[in-house]
């Protein structure tokens, strides 16, 4: 490293001791939109941390895939550790390696197809158990579904009497991660406040089902070919198997990276169709053209370009993974400047997804943008909704499948009407999440095709 590189500019603004945490916390996604607009590497100082946003899509591709070893997680993604233990996501080295070989085969192309129908009879069920007209909150019905998807078909399991209670364990643990505080300062949670206990509670109940389902299938064992049994019979070169605690934070891995995330994808696609009706009506012409009577599967999906193309378009202005972060574990140089070992370097999808170089009219909804070759044309980092690299997100088949699905499947028989005009408040925590309910009317599809609708399962 060149010792006469200056350190990268920190933002101005920071205050003793809290540095930007308030302006940051107060709307984080415009903080780092600002961030963005001053240079391609600028700091912002959150409480004990410096964090520093990188900008440019070359610099991004440096540090997930061509300069990857030099890096480790994050500062706030180690902090995740707490729940999710070794899993995928928080595990580096050896261990992550290891782990990842393990998995990768439930996420291969092939089995990924399989998973296709159990996607769109778990969206059929739901469709058929919902009351017409009821008022409901899209994003909590989305948690439902996308949590029961998940529990059957990467471990062939059914929580649904108990969706209710792990979303709220999930919902109570993200948050308490998501504000950061818990994170940067871990003592905190020695603290006796109640909030502390109830995410000892969370954390137990999540344990109790992962490890209930981890316990019944070891005693029972079905010889399938769901995650779950591919990890019960894989075994190192030492015919070493996972015990029940890696099984147990893979387990919590999956279901906190997979469920919520394609969830709001979900949530934020309905809105985005509920707000843009022309482009709603195109996506169920297209699906009702493909699809006649039948519900999708992985095969008809090719003939459904439009949808995907509605998927993509969510992801880009909504990435649920709306910034993900890296240490550097040696000194080195970026856009010029030194880097010292230690710093923590942030990339943010959201913003770079709203770059207008690459996205002409950056906030507005056109699916259209991704018809023509787009994604081949883009830098590879421009648009990055699953991350690159090694650390590429092990489910973004398994996601782009199932919010495919989940969308056909449901606008079959219904369109979803949104009764709250006012904006969409988010709340970027670890994930980019709607703040509080989407307040929706579920509408039977209009004629033609409800007639002409069997269903092909009966209603939970
Ligand atoms: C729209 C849906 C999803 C989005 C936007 C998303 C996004 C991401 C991103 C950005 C990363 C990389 C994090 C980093 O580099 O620091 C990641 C990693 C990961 N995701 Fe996803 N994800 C989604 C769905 C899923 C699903 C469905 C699963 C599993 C069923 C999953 C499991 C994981 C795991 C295990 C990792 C860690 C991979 C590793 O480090 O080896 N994700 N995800």
């Amino acid at each position: 490293m060149s010792s006469a590189a200056p350190l990268p500019p920190m933002a101005p603004g920071a205050l003793p001791l809290v540095g930007h945490s308030l302006a940051y916390r107060g709307d984080p996604l415009s903080f780092l939109l600002s961030l963005a607009a001053r240079g391609p590497l600028v700091g912002m100082r959150l409480g004990p941390i410096d964090a520093y946003l990188l900008r440019e899509p070359d610099d991004i591709e440096r540090v997930l895939v061509t300069e990857h070893r030099r890096f480790w997680k994050d500062r706030m993604t180690r902090g995740l550790g707490r729940v999710l233990g070794d899993g995928l996501l928080t595990s580096e080295g050896d261990i992550w390696l290891r782990h990842r070989r393990l998995l990768a085969p439930a996420f291969h192309r092939e089995r990924i197809a399989a998973y296709g129908n159990d996607m769109a009879l778990a969206a059929e069920r739901f469709a058929l158990s919902l009351q017409p007209r009821e008022v409901r909150d899209l994003h909590r019905d989305m948690m439902r579904l996308t949590l029961n998807i998940v529990a059957k078909a990467l471990f062939d399991s059914d929580v649904d009497d108990r969706a209710a209670d792990v979303a709220r364990a999930i919902n109570f643990v993200t948050d308490r991660f998501g504000d950061g505080l818990i994170t940067l300062y871990p003592w905190v949670e020695r603290l006796p406040l109640p909030d502390h206990r109830r995410l000892r509670d969370a954390i137990a109940t999540l344990d109790d089902v992962l490890l209930g389902i981890v316990r019944e299938r070891r005693a029972r064992p079905r010889g399938g070919s769901d995650l779950l049994s591919m990890l019960l019979a894989a075994e190192d070169d030492a015919g070493r198997g996972l015990s029940d605690r890696e099984m147990r934070d893979e387990l919590m891995t999956l279901f906190l990276a997979g469920h919520e995330t394609t969830a709001l994808a979900l949530s934020f696609a309905f809105v985005l169709l509920g707000r843009n009706p022309d482009i709603e009506a195109r996506l169920c012409a297209e699906i009702d053209a493909v699809l006649g009577q039948d519900l999708p599967t992985t095969d008809t999906l090719a003939r459904l370009p439009y949808a995907r193309a509605v998927v993509l378009e969510t992801l880009r202005l909504y990435p649920p993974a709306y910034a993900i972060g890296r240490e550097a574990i040696e000194d080195l140089t970026l856009c010029g400047y030194r880097i010292p070992r230690g710093t923590q370097l942030w990339m943010a999808q959201y913003v770079n997804h709203r770059d207008a170089r690459y996205f002409p009219e950056p906030e507005r909804f056109l699916p259209d943008r991704w018809l023509g070759g787009l994604e081949r044309a883009l830098p590879r980092f421009a648009y990055y909704p699953f991350g690159g690299g090694p650390r590429i997100c092990i489910g973004n088949q398994f996601s782009l499948l199932e919010a495919t699905i989940v969308l056909a499947t449901i606008l079959r028989r219904f369109r979803v009407r949104l009764l709250d005009s006012s904006p969409l408040a988010l709340d970027p925590l670890i994930t980019l999440r709607p703040r509080g309910p989407i307040v929706v009317a579920y509408e039977p599809a209009p004629p033609p095709e409800r007639e002409l609708l069997r269903p092909a399962v009966s209603p939970s």
